[in-house]
């Protein structure tokens, strides 16, 4: 469920008309909508309401001010993978403890900054990692809490490069050592080892799998306990696959998912952490962009948008699907065209839909590509010295740039001519 919609014939985020924003603001841009983060927010809230369970955002879905504020005021906790979005959740008003910091590479410097900022939980994924880490807390004097994520060898059955869960994967502890790993972190100093943290990938569309990885997590909990580990939080990962193509691909509904967490889970007397990126924002979020060419090729059409594939990569890199609706809805009822939705980039790979039958777009009519809400924003590049596209969040009927496009000169400014060629 989102809430962008046609209102006289005009595709609105909420009650504000996109091309209004497009006029205003310049396209491309990413449109975000509050009422819709607000919405799965609460959906997934309530679905665990009878379960000692805390959301904690994953930020490398969506890591804007905006949203992160707009999540934090909801009371979500956050999921950061590096100093960046520990700073940026701390800056969006999110408390150091309700962070969780994941990730198979953290340096010794982000280390002893999630420690000092006083983070709830790190989550571990190496022995060397696990050194590593007691030798900072120990050297700062203090206890870094502790999950290991265990690679439970489960496929997820989703695309290779986001499948996370299987013994081919570099995430995780291998199930079969983790036992040994957690007796060794109890002798080590400055560490408290009290979770245990699977993750199993991304986009995931079946429950079976989930089925497996905490089973895997219950049997592991209950032998860990067997051993004196006092494990008391369980982290389940994120994962929850959105639709990418409206009714043809329902993913499990958040009850579906908080059932299964209780049934495999829920008699551990565990206190549970949900680390969800994409079902919280996927389609929160849209890219508009508008058409600069309409040209014929053999055999079909090429759309050439203002938008790329520096601005969204996720069709590109993971051959995703992103539906595309015209923003003047009259487009829709004419005659479908079979074409490419392409950008501007000199890559043959840059395109944004391929082989869609979609409305015969012409100069200058504007589109939406959908459920670009999360991995869009956060994945673009300056690619072909092409200007980070701005984001606008709206409200009701009010909307807000929250981050604006920057100028060329900020862009090139970055660069510095080395002394012997100033
Ligand atoms: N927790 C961990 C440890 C993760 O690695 C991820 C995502 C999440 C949580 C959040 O997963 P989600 O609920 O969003 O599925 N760029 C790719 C997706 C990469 C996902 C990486 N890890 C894409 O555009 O599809």
């Amino acid at each position: 469920m989102h809430h962008f919609s046609y209102k006289d014939g005009v595709l609105h985020a909420e009650d504000v008309s996109l091309t209004r924003i497009a006029a205003e603001v310049g396209t491309p841009f990413y449109c975000y909508s509050t009422a819709t983060l607000e919405r799965h927010y609460k959906v997934l809230a309530q679905a665990f309401a009878g379960q000692d369970a805390t959301i904690c955002f994953a930020v490398k879905a969506n890591s804007n001010q905006a949203v992160l504020a707009t999540m934090a005021r909801l009371g979500a906790g956050m999921d950061v993978v590096s100093e960046g979005e520990l700073r940026r959740a701390r800056a969006a008003g999110v408390p150091a403890d309700k962070i969780i910091f994941a990730g198979v590479g953290k340096s010794p410097e982000e280390m002893a900054y999630a420690l000092q900022e006083g983070i709830f939980s790190f989550n571990v994924e190496s022995e060397p990692e696990l050194v590593a880490l007691s030798e900072v807390a120990a050297n700062l004097g203090v206890t870094a809490r502790v999950a290991l994520r265990v690679n439970p060898d489960v496929d997820a059955k989703t695309h290779a490069k986001i499948s996370t869960g299987k013994s081919e994967n570099k995430f995780g502890i291998p199930y079969l050592k983790a036992v040994a790993l957690y007796n060794e972190a109890r002798e080590l100093p400055g560490l408290a080892v009290q979770g245990i943290h699977m993750h199993i990938g991304s986009q995931i569309t079946d429950l079976a799998p989930f089925r497996d990885a905490f089973r895997l997590m219950r049997d592991l909990t209950l032998e860990l306990r067997r051993e004196g580990h006092d494990i008391h939080h369980l982290d389940i990962g994120g994962g929850l696959g959105v639709p990418y193509r409206g009714s043809n691909d329902v993913p499990p509904h958040p009850d579906e998912y908080a059932a299964l967490v209780k049934e495999t889970l829920g008699d551990l007397d565990a206190k549970l952490y949900l680390e969800p990126g994409r079902m919280i924002v996927g389609n929160a979020g849209i890219l508009v962009v508008r058409t600069l060419f309409a040209k014929e090729g053999a055999g079909k059409r090429f759309t050439i948008v203002d938008g790329a594939m520096n601005d969204l990569i996720r069709p590109t890199l993971y051959e995703a699907y992103h539906e595309v609706w015209p923003v003047q809805e009259a487009r829709a009822s004419e005659p479908p065209v079979l074409q490419d939705i392409v950008g501007p980039v000199c890559e043959t790979g840059d395109y944004l839909a391929v082989e869609r039958k979609l409305p015969p777009f012409e100069a200058g009519d504007v589109m939406a590509v959908m459920t670009a809400g999360a991995y869009g924003a956060v994945m673009s590049s300056t690619y072909n010295t092409r200007l980070l596209v701005p984001e606008v969040l709206v409200n009701g009927r009010d909307y807000a740039v929250v981050r604006p496009r920057p100028s060329y000169d900020d862009l090139i400014g970055l660069d510095r001519l080395p002394p012997w060629l100033a």
